[in-house]
């Protein structure tokens, strides 16, 4: 596997917290995005890492089969890409019910008109299209998101931009009850973004996601990682190779942008290109055997763990006990504050 250099090597001692939604598989947008800065992190660090699974059915609960496959395709995914177990605690949302009780307390802190407003779960409402209104679940993931952060004293999470404004409503949430129980009552969290831009998909159109369908999985096998790399999207204007070429919104250079180490070769190959005389199918054949070498040992890990029927309850197990105790102890607090203790 081909090592990236860290931008995360400076950050020690913290603790961390980042979370997925059990919906599907893990791509190479994930990879790039949050899994490779996982396993730098967990090495000076505390780190939890939650599947989300109750948030994953605010907007899934007609489809509960889906969730709960994925918390295992996302074990698997974890595990094969190194996240350590014994570095990182694995959770489970649904098996902490101190953060339903937390969630459930916090509601009371939030107003509708609040919930309302926040722009990421605007543009998710607007992309779902929910029949028969919108989820009171899903209005409120962010409260039940506050719960996941501030349960385990997190002070730093990694995640995109768009989860900024529901790190916001926990910190509010956190000021309100440092101001009713005393200032250790919960700890405030900061954003970390994710290094570099988002990873467009292969076709070019918006992100990677698996259910455009323009995702290369983390369990795609070598035929399938070689035909999406050739479909690949480049600059449509480039008919001939003599030609000059765009370089931005070109699909290629992004995946190498993101995934070649030798950063010098990939300048002087933008160069090339934009002046013309260098072909898509030599860039593609540049990029074709990076992604293979980064995703074939960790599609070979994934199915041999996928063998081991037991992987699962040993991961969650033992982390599960963990994390549960320290969110109890925060969830005292918070029940202290509210005058039920
Ligand atoms: N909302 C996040 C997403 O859609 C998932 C998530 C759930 C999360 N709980 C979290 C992220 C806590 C960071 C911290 O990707």
């Amino acid at each position: 596997m081909t090592i990236l250099p860290s931008p995360h090597s400076g950050i020690r001692g913290r603790t961390i917290l980042t979370g997925d939604r059990p919906t599907g598989q893990l791509h190479l947008g994930h990879y790039a995005g949050s899994l490779k800065a996982r396993v730098d992190l967990q090495e000076h660090n505390e780190q939890f890492v939650l599947i989300a699974d109750l948030q994953a059915l605010t907007d899934n609960a007609g489809n509960p089969g889906k969730v709960r496959s994925s918390v295992r395709e996302l074990v698997l995914d974890y595990l094969a890409v190194g996240i350590d177990p014994t570095k990182s605690r694995i959770i489970r949302q649904s098996r902490i019910p101190e953060l339903a009780e937390l969630t459930m307390l916090y509601m009371n802190l939030v107003s509708v008109a609040r919930l309302e407003r926040n722009p990421t779960t605007k543009s998710e409402i607007e992309q779902r299209a929910f029949t028969g209104g919108v989820p009171s679940g899903f209005l409120c993931y962010p409260v039940s998101q506050a719960a996941d952060i501030t349960a385990f004293d997190a002070d730093l999470v990694p995640a995109g931009a768009d989860q900024a404004p529901i790190l916001e409503i926990a910190n509010e949430i956190v000021e309100r009850m440092n101001r009713a129980g005393g200032a250790g009552t919960l700890r405030r969290a900061e954003l970390m973004l994710s290094a570099g831009a988002r990873l467009p998909g292969v076709d070019g159109r918006g992100k990677m996601s698996k259910s455009a369908g323009n995702a290369i999985l983390l369990s795609d096998d070598e035929a399938a990682i070689r035909n999406k790399v050739m479909a690949m999207y480049t600059d449509p204007d480039h008919l001939r190779v003599s030609d000059p070429g765009r370089v931005e919104g070109n699909v290629v250079f992004a995946m190498l942008d993101a995934f070649d180490p030798d950063t010098a070769e990939v300048e002087a190959l933008k160069q090339h290109y934009r002046a013309g005389g260098l072909g898509d199918m030599a860039l593609k054949r540049r990029l074709e055997p990076i992604l293979q070498e980064l995703i074939a040992p960790i599609r070979e890990r994934r199915a041999e763990l996928a063998l081991d029927p037991d992987v699962y309850h040993r991961v969650l197990d033992a982390s599960t006990e963990i994390a549960r105790e320290r969110a109890g102890r925060v969830l005292g607090r918070v029940r202290a504050a509210f005058g039920l203790d």
